[in-house]
């Protein structure tokens, strides 16, 4: 799939803004805080329903208007679509596809799809499992919206299992109640955790040989998902009820539930030690992308259609050699790639925008 164009409209520090975009790389360039990174943004928005930098919607409304709106037109096999939505300063987002209100914002996924690299996403491998969780199930989404319905499910009983923790000092009527949750809980859970597994069996062997191929084969990543035991739905159920109710009397101390999809992780090693303390940045930065480049053969095969790959900021902390093979994997996908200042530029042919002050200033082909 490919991006054609993208209009904004009070979006961030965009007034009114349209960009064509061809297919092959295209550079994005400007000095700090022009727009480069808004820009890139707007696109994951329509393709995951949220940015990946702030959860307030509010943000990405221009400094004193009440509405932002966004336009992406997108070539696919079968025909174009057209992604938009619409941010009101009051109320939630709004998203169209080709002109019709979505019911459910699970609809939005799917008919655009990327994969994002931010500098923030070093995060992956150096922050808490919280942010491991985030990218496994942000990725899961993009090929399943029925995958993040799931996951409002289970947020919504987990709340329900909480609050019965939290509140009901009786024990008897405690007891009569929880195992409705618990029961509830795992079989939602059970289907979660299963897809994450499968998620990460797929991604290892591609993010591995990505890893490899982007450190001139000097470095050796391993993943693996941390959580409930088994492989199957029925097995996996079965641990997370025994675990639950191991750990009733710490959840009813603590007054939340300390099992489960929401508390699992995945292990990330480089060269047979934890990644998270052990790899520098510039190691971090390659796994994150290592891991990225994997999304993409997994998209593209699931899909069977190339996804578009975005890229904010990737070149800083990287060596030569590193940013060399960085441009040799992207040459086969639409690339959008930010940067101050582009050192290297790709060996072929590629587009440069340059952006200034929320403007597209200049555009042309090399
Ligand atoms: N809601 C908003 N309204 C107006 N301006 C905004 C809004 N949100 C962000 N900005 C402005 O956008 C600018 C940042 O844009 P952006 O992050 O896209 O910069 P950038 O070109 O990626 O810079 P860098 O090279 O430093 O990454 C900042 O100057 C910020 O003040
Ligand atoms: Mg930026």
């Amino acid at each position: 799939m490919k991006i054609k164009r993208v209009e904004l409209l009070n979006y961030r520090n965009y007034e009114l803004a349209g960009v064509d975009f061809d297919s092959g790389i295209t550079l994005i360039s400007g000095a700090n805080g022009q727009g480069k990174t808004n820009l890139v943004e707007s696109v994951v928005v329509a393709a995951t329903t949220k940015s990946p930098k702030t959860s307030s919607s509010n943000e990405l409304i221009k400094d004193g208007k009440n509405l932002a709106s966004v336009k992406i037109l997108v070539e696919r096999d079968f025909g174009d679509i057209e992604i938009s939505y619409n941010i009101p300063s009051k109320g939630d987002k709004e998203f169209f596809i080709n002109g019709n209100k979505v019911a459910k914002l699970s609809e939005v996924f799917g008919n655009l799809v990327t994969v994002y690299f931010s500098p923030d996403d070093l995060k992956i491998v150096s922050a808490s499992p919280a942010e491991r969780r985030d990218f496994m199930d942000t990725d899961i989404s993009q090929l399943s919206g029925s995958y993040y319905n799931l996951l409002q499910r289970y947020n919504k009983i987990l709340m329900q299992r909480n609050k019965l923790l939290k509140f009901e000092r009786n024990r008897e009527l405690l007891n009569a109640q929880i195992g409705v949750w618990d029961q509830q809980l795992a079989q939602v859970a059970s289907l979660i955790i299963k897809t994450r597994k499968s998620f990460i069996e797929k991604i290892k062997e591609p993010a591995k040989s990505a890893l490899k191929f982007i450190s001139s084969q000097k470095d050796e990543l391993e993943i693996e998902y941390v959580g409930a035991r088994g492989t199957t739905a029925e097995e996996i159920k079965e641990e997370l009820l025994k675990s639950l109710k191991y750990n009733l009397e710490r959840d009813l101390e603590l007054g939340y539930t300390t099992v489960g999809p929401h508390r699992d992780d995945v292990y990330i090693g480089l060269n047979g030690k934890d990644a998270r303390s052990f790899a520098s940045q510039g190691q971090q930065r390659s796994i994150v992308l290592a891991l990225k480049f994997a999304e993409l053969e997994i998209f593209d095969k699931e899909l069977h259609e190339p996804p578009v790959l975005v890229l904010d900021d990737v070149f800083s902390e990287l060596d030569t050699t590193r940013q060399r093979r960085l441009y040799e994997k992207m040459s086969t996908y639409q690339t959008i790639i930010t940067g101050t200042s582009f050192k290297f530029k790709p060996r072929g042919g590629y587009d440069i925008i340059k952006i200034k002050d929320g403007r597209v200033i200049n555009k042309y082909h090399k």
